[in-house]
C-alpha cells in the first residue's frame, strides 16, 4: 500500500505527474467524460501497470489519449505523425471519413478505432490490429498531455467491472493505496464514457459504445448509417460493468407505470425484512416518487433522482456519482428505473444502467 495524494493542477504538479509517468508509473487524470488511469502509451511496462492496478483482464484493450496540436490542424496525418495508426492499412475513403469525424468532434468525447501502427504495444490493444484513440476536451487533461509530451493510455480509473469515477475523490475510493497521484480536475462534465466507433476495413462504421455524442449526430456528419457491432469486435464490452457492490436491479418500468405482476416480481427480490432500499429514479421529485414507491414496499428507501426536470445531460452527469452514493449509503438492495428516454443520450444512459444491473 502506498499513500495516494490528490493534487490540484498547478504547473508544478503537472510537471511532477508528467515526470512520474515518464518513469513508467500510472496516475489518475481527469477528462470531460470520466477520470482515467494514465500511463505512457509506448511503454510496455507502464501499460502493464494499468492492467495490474485496475485488476483488468489483459483481453480488454485501452484507449490512447492525445493532445490537441498547437496549429489545431486535427486530421489523420496527425495520428500518423504520432505513430498511432498504420497509413498502409487505411484507404482513401476511411481517411476522408476520419478527417471529417475528428475535425467535427475532437477535442471531445468520441473514440475512434483505426488500424494500429506496429509501434503501439500489442499489450495496449490486447493483440488486436486496431487501436482506440481519443482527444479529450478537458483543459487539465490537455495540459497534462502537453506537459507529458506524448500519447497516454487511459482506461476509466475504477477497479475492473466497477462504477466509473467522476471526481478525484471517486478515484481515491477506487484506487487509493494503489497509485501515488490523482490529478484533480473537478467533477466530470459529461459523466459517461466516450462514444466509441470503429471504422471497419469493410467500409462500414460501427457503434461499439453509445455516449454523449449520439449515433444520430455521427450519422449526420458522415452521411452514413452506423451499424451496431457484434461483441467480437469489442472484447471489453462485457455484459456486466459499472456495477455497484450491492445487489442492483432494474425495474421493468418506471415506478409510475409498474403493473401488479411486475410489482410482485420486484417484491420477490426483497425477501428480507428490516432492510433498507435504494432507488435511482430518472426524473421527478423525490417525495412524490417515494409516495408511489410505497405501493411496492413499506421498507425505508433512499431515493436519488438523476434529473428533476428529466434533462438527459444532467442525468448522465449524475449517473455514476449517484450509483456510487447509493452504493455507499446504508441501503442494502438497490433498484433503478429504466431510462424512459430511448433516443440520443437516453440510449447511452440505458446502456450503462443495463450493464450495471444484475439480471
Ligand atoms: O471516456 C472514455 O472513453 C474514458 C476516459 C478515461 O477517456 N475511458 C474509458 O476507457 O472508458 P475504458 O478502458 O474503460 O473503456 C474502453 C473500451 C473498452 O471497453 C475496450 O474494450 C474498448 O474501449 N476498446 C479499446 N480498444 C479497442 C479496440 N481496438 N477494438 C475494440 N474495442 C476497443
Ligand atoms: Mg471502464
Amino acid at each position: 500500500m502506498m499513500d495516494t495524494q490528490i493534487l490540484d493542477p498547478s504547473d508544478r504538479n503537472l510537471r511532477l505527474i508528467a515526470a512520474h509517468l515518464h518513469n513508467g508509473n500510472v496516475a489518475g487524470m481527469p477528462t470531460e467524460t470520466v477520470y482515467g488511469l494514465a500511463a505512457n502509451a509506448f511503454n510496455v511496462n507502464a501499460v502493464i501497470r494499468i492492467f495490474e492496478t485496475k485488476e483488468r483482464p489483459k483481453f480488454d484493450p485501452l484507449i490512447v489519449h492525445i493532445s490537441q496540436p498547437v496549429d489545431n490542424k486535427i486530421n489523420i496525418a496527425y495520428l500518423e505523425f504520432l505513430n498511432l495508426i498504420n497509413p498502409e492499412k487505411t484507404d482513401a475513403r476511411t481517411r476522408k471519413k476520419t478527417d471529417t469525424l475528428i475535425h467535427t468532434f475532437w477535442p471531445g468525447p468520441l473514440t475512434i478505432i483505426l488500424p494500429k501502427n506496429p509501434a503501439v504495444p500489442d499489450i495496449l490493444t490486447s493483440g488486436l490490429t486496431t487501436v482506440a484513440i481519443r482527444m479529450p476536451k478537458h483543459p487539465v487533461a490537455q495540459k497534462l498531455l502537453k506537459c507529458f509530451g506524448g500519447p497516454l493510455a487511459a482506461p476509466s480509473a475504477n477497479r475492473f467491472g466497477r462504477t466509473s469515477p467522476t471526481t478525484a475523490q471517486d478515484v481515491l475510493s477506487e484506487l487509493g493505496g494503489r497509485i501515488e497521484f490523482i490529478l484533480d480536475g473537478g467533477k466530470c462534465d459529461v459523466g459517461l464514457e466516450s462514444t466509441i466507433i470503429h471504422l471497419g476495413d469493410d467500409g462500414n462504421t460501427y457503434l461499439l459504445r453509445p455516449g454523449v455524442i449520439t449515433k444520430e449526430e455521427i450519422e449526420a456528419v458522415i452521411n452514413e448509417k452506423l451499424l451496431y457491432s457484434d461483441l467480437s469486435i469489442a472484447p471489453g464490452m462485457l455484459k456486466s460493468h459499472y456495477a455497484p457492490s450491492k445487489p442492483f436491479y432494474m425495474l421493468p418500468a418506471i415506478v409510475d407505470q409498474l403493473n401488479d405482476k411486475q410489482i410482485n416480481n420486484v417484491l420477490n427480490k426483497i425477501h428480507k425484512k428490516n432492510i433498507k432500499l435504494g432507488l435511482l429514479a430518472y426524473s421527478g421529485d423525490a417525495n412524490s416518487i417515494a409516495k408511489k414507491f410505497k405501493k411496492i414496499t413499506t421498507l425505508e428507501t433512499n431515493i436519488a433522482v438523476l434529473s428533476e426536470t428529466g434533462d438527459p445531460k444532467e442525468a448522465a452527469r449524475n449517473l455514476f456519482a449517484f450509483i456510487r452514493s447509493l452504493d455507499q449509503s446504508d441501503a442494502d438492495i438497490l433498484f433503478t428505473e429504466p431510462c424512459p428516454v430511448s433516443e440520443g443520450l437516453g440510449y447511452a444512459i440505458q446502456n450503462r444502467l443495463r450493464k450495471a444491473a444484475n439480471d
